[in-house]
């Protein structure tokens, strides 16, 4: 049987393939239609997955639409079409249509895919139908919801007013700003944050994120002039520290009504790896999918429905390239030019690249995040993060867990002198592990790169023109290796 789950509509489109219970395939729709972040289905990503498994039998749908449309409604967004069977319909897709709810699809989604059997699961994000943090039991096959927040009070929604109020794109640009909190002081503008937007639970147990306006649409009113970079750092910063706070108390909570040694975190929020290592300070293992935000829910919906855990979870789901270049060949160029693009494999599904689609440098060079940068035509401030043999990686970072595959953590650097490309202001790093277990191609060439050099690690950025999303086939690849004049090698 092939189900198709889907998450569309709203932002990040994108589907999952499933023959029965296994996973065959998940890309954004970003990929196929070249526009970052796209909402909608593209006619080239159903197409590709009508040649992947032929039409579905059902497709499972990442939230339920009335009830949006009902919140959508309370929300004063006014009337809002959210009939899927047309929406489907428009890219000839007719089968049987489940649909789960919002925070269901995201809890599935990242529990199903964890390597746990039982776990608390706690999902926070702007918003679902009406819910903005739900904390769950799971135990087996079951999930079960023990504690919710509602609309209007959302963590994430007051993290993307924050994006706005800095001149940056919410829903979109969250991890610019968490980037630059390492820049701003972040006590400056903390009262005013707390003063004009929180309010704080009265005990323990109450609801730990609770604001005293609707952050729906912005604080674009809000008084601190932004008068130069350095006010916006420090919004920055004092926005990423009430976040960290309120995830500290949203942490204590799940500990308190679930317990248990194992953590697994959903949402888009879950993207906010400055904040993860906190997890630490309560669970023993935290587990965070490559895609926890709403993408990630189009996994979610088939798992929702199946019940299923999916063993062995990866992240490379995508389209696939062949790999032609021999590993010797990058190592080569990448000790004599030290920087290059590698696109070959299939393409990792979620926001980041994790070695398929990748800008690979020496971190080891001072110039080399100045040179990243003007590649990628982005901010000097933005860091780039490094991806290390896992054996290696205790001893370069301060690792609070040993494996980090898909780059949820940030970490503070134990030789911030030796790797100035990779080590933020902060001195921390968003580091990926690839043990021997990984992405098989991508742990030789770090193999090579390694025994060549010495040094564990290489830079990896994602391989993207900028305001594009990541490459996905040969002919982007090639695309982008014209543009900049710089190999990519399959
Ligand atoms: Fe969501």
């Amino acid at each position: 049987m092939i189900t198709w789950g889907i998450s569309a509509n709203s932002h990040n489109a994108s589907l999952a393939i499933f023959e029965d219970s296994k996973l065959l395939f998940a890309s954004d729709s970003e990929r196929f239609s070249k526009i970052k972040n796209d909402p909608n289905l593209n006619e080239d990503l159903v197409e590709y997955a009508r040649m992947v498994s032929g039409y579905p039998d059902l497709v499972c749908w990442y939230e339920k639409p009335w009830l949006k449309t009902l919140r959508q409604l309370f929300a004063g967004q006014g009337w809002q079409d959210n009939n899927i069977k047309n929406y489907l319909s428009k890219y000839d897709i007719n089968a049987p249509i489940k649909t789960f709810k919002h925070h269901h699809t995201h809890a599935a989604a990242a529990y199903y895919t964890s390597p746990y059997d039982s776990a608390c699961v706690v999902i926070i994000d702007a918003i679902g139908e009406f819910e903005t943090l739900t904390i769950w039991q799971a135990e087996g096959k079951k999930l079960k919801k023990v504690y919710s927040s509602l609309y209007p009070d959302s963590l994430g929604l007051f993290y993307s007013a924050m994006t706005q109020r800095c001149g940056l794109k919410p829903n979109e640009e969250e991890y610019i700003l968490m980037g630059m909190a390492a820049y701003g002081d972040r006590k400056r503008l903390y009262k005013n944050i707390i003063e004009d937007f929180v309010r704080f639970p009265h005990r323990e147990s109450y609801n730990p994120i609770m604001f005293k306006v609707n952050l729906h649409r912005g604080c674009n009113w809000w008084k601190p002039k932004l008068q130069s970079e350095q006010d916006r750092f420090d919004i920055a910063a004092a926005t990423q520290y009430v976040y960290e706070q309120s995830f500290t108390r949203i942490l204590q909570m799940a500990k308190e009504i679930v317990g248990g040694d194992n953590l697994v975190l959903g949402g888009g929020c879950a993207l906010n790896c400055s904040a993860n290592p906190i997890a630490f300070e309560y669970f023993d293992n935290v587990w965070i999918p490559p895609a926890p935000g709403d993408n990630g829910s189009s996994i979610g919906a088939v798992l929702a429905h199946q019940k299923n855990h999916i063993e062995n979870f990866t992240p490379y789901l995508g389209t696939s390239i062949n790999a032609k270049t021999p590993n010797e060949l990058i190592v080569d160029h990448l000790i004599k030019n030290k920087i290059c693009g590698v696109a070959r494999g299939r393409a990792e599904f979620g926001p980041r690249a994790l070695g398929n689609r990748s800008l690979l440098a020496d971190p080891r060079d001072p110039d080399i995040k100045e040179r990243v940068n003007d590649i990628k035509q982005r901010e000097q401030f933005r860091p780039f993060a490094p991806a290390i043999l896992e054996e290696y990686a205790n001893d370069y970072f301060f690792m609070p867990t040993t494996s980090t595959p898909f780059m949820q953590f940030t970490v503070r650097c134990r030789r911030p002198d030796l790797f100035p490309a990779i080590v933020h202001k902060d001195g921390t790093s968003r580091v990926q592990t690839v043990g021997k277990d990984d992405n098989q191609e991508f742990r030789k060439l770090l193999e090579l790169w390694h025994a060549k050099t010495g040094c564990p690690m290489l830079l990896n950025t994602s391989l993207n023109i900028k305001g594009q999303p990541i490459v996905n086939d040969v002919s982007d690849s090639f695309n982008w290796s014209r543009i900049h004049g710089l190999p990519v090698f399959n």
